[in-house]
């Protein structure tokens, strides 16, 4: 039997051997040096060029540029009419901001636990959650895998409710074959580096009606109708932001969507070579793509089988099967350490100051954010790590299959993992 490399023994994954994301050649220079010769480096040609090749790439309508993901869905809300003190489902395990951005239009977050396969919203909680102030749904597409959308807008039509897609980690995700950000009223997309389509920072609004771009739009640029390279009369129509993004972005986004395609075969094949390889090891449980799902692969989520361990703190655990699985040089990380209803922000309740927005009078009825209401998200909170961006092009198959035999070797030996000797007392 291997020593663990935590213990002394050789690395699984030699340095050197994992590459950087996003791999930039000479189309993405020529690009961000066209752009950045040209007399427009706000908004010009290649925002709007790239807007028009995104949303004829994910089949939208429409879409707009953004400075961020976040920016999005914030507009996402907007444009579907969400107003101060309406309630908004959103899944209790994400990233902070698919649920503060509800919060940015004064509208009020209420979680619904996640199914522990999917780690995605359990859709089947959904309709439990629905009062007469419920007015959206954000529908994260965690991790690269789409919700069950059917199921989703099927409760959302049932009880008049609007979508919203948080899509920021699932470019390019089906479900039934359909690419997420076209199943909902709008949805929301990230180009910050560790997204699988990235240009450093940035997002995409998209949404097939006229009326949810015209108030997304508003929101997006100063409340103005007009986008900047039509006619403006800079007034402020409605309560408008400053979402826009630059020309460089734009460029940059360009040329790395023309590579989207060679990019989404290579996390494909890599996540479905570690799907197969890693299969029945009794203490790893594998993520998985239920029949019909198109998985992106954004992250592949390792979890920890309970039942394998002999350790009263999962959690510590964790940390130091994820301290084995560094010293064998696999970059995993635990990104999200706390539930979403955990964190401060929901806790306090006080996002403006003044109780705001929950001091809206009768916003805060019913709304209760206590923790253990949510136990699924925690139990995969506790006992899981992900693998993000080491499967990721140019990366293939020759560094998934040292990935795959590192992994194998941590979670073969789980019972060699103390955490008192690799964490220290
Ligand atoms: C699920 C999810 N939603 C929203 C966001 C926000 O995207 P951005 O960082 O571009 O604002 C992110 C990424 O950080 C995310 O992972």
């Amino acid at each position: 039997m291997a020593t663990l490399a935590v213990y002394g023994g050789e690395k699984a994954v030699p340095d050197g051997s994992i590459k950087p994301w996003p791999p930039v050649d000479k189309t993405d220079e020529e690009m961000v040096l066209n752009a950045l010769h040209s007399d427009k480096q706000a908004r010009g040609d290649h925002n709007i060029a790239f807007e028009s090749e995104f949303a004829e790439w994910n089949g939208n309508k429409h879409c707009l540029l953004t400075n961020s993901g976040t920016a999005a869905l914030h507009m996402g809300l907007v444009g579907c009419g969400i107003s101060a003190g309406d309630h908004v489902l959103v899944t209790a395990y994400s990233w902070s901001s698919s649920a503060t951005c509800i919060l940015h239009h004064n509208a009020i977050p209420i979680f619904v636990d996640i199914d522990f396969d999917t780690i995605n919203m359990d859709v089947d909680k959904i309709e439990a959650a629905i009062t007469p102030q419920t007015k959206a749904i954000v529908a994260v597409n965690l991790h690269g895998l789409a919700l069950d959308m059917e199921k989703v807008m099927a409760v959302a039509r049932k009880h008049g409710l609007k979508v919203v897609e948080d899509c920021c980690q699932s470019h390019g995700a089906l479900f039934n074959g359909q690419k997420v950000g076209t199943f909902g009223d709008a949805a929301g997309f990230s180009l910050n580096q560790n997204k699988c389509l990235s240009a450093g920072e940035g997002g995409m609004f998209v949404c097939n009606s006229d009326e949810v771009y015209e108030a997304a739009g508003k929101l997006w640029s100063f409340g103005e109708t007009a986008r900047p390279e039509q006619s403006r009369d800079y007034h402020a129509y409605a309560l408008g932001w400053m979402y826009r993004n630059n020309e460089l972005t734009a460029a940059y986004a360009r040329a790395q969507l023309k590579k989207y395609p060679y990019y989404f075969d290579t996390l494909r094949a890599n996540g479905q070579y570690l799907q197969e390889t890693l299969n029945g090891i009794p203490a790893l449980i594998q993520p998985t793509e239920p029949e019909g799902h198109t998985h992106n692969w954004y992250n592949y989520n390792l979890r920890i089988n309970p039942d394998c361990v002999d350790y009263p703190d999962m959690s510590r655990f964790r940390h130091a099967v994820v301290a084995a699985l560094q010293a064998e040089g696999i970059p995993v990380s635990v990104w999200q350490q706390f539930i979403l209803p955990e964190m401060t922000v929901f806790q306090a309740k006080n996002a403006y100051g003044g109780g705001f927005p929950w001091s809206i009078p009768g916003a805060d009825e019913g709304v209760d954010y206590s923790p253990e209401n949510f136990p699924v998200a925690q139990r995969h909170c506790d006992s899981y790590m992900a693998l993000v961006m080491a499967l990721r092009a140019p990366n293939g198959l020759d560094v998934a299959e040292k990935i795959g035999e590192g992994i194998r070797k941590v979670f073969e030996n789980v019972d060699q993992i103390d955490p008192d000797k690799i964490l220290g007392e």
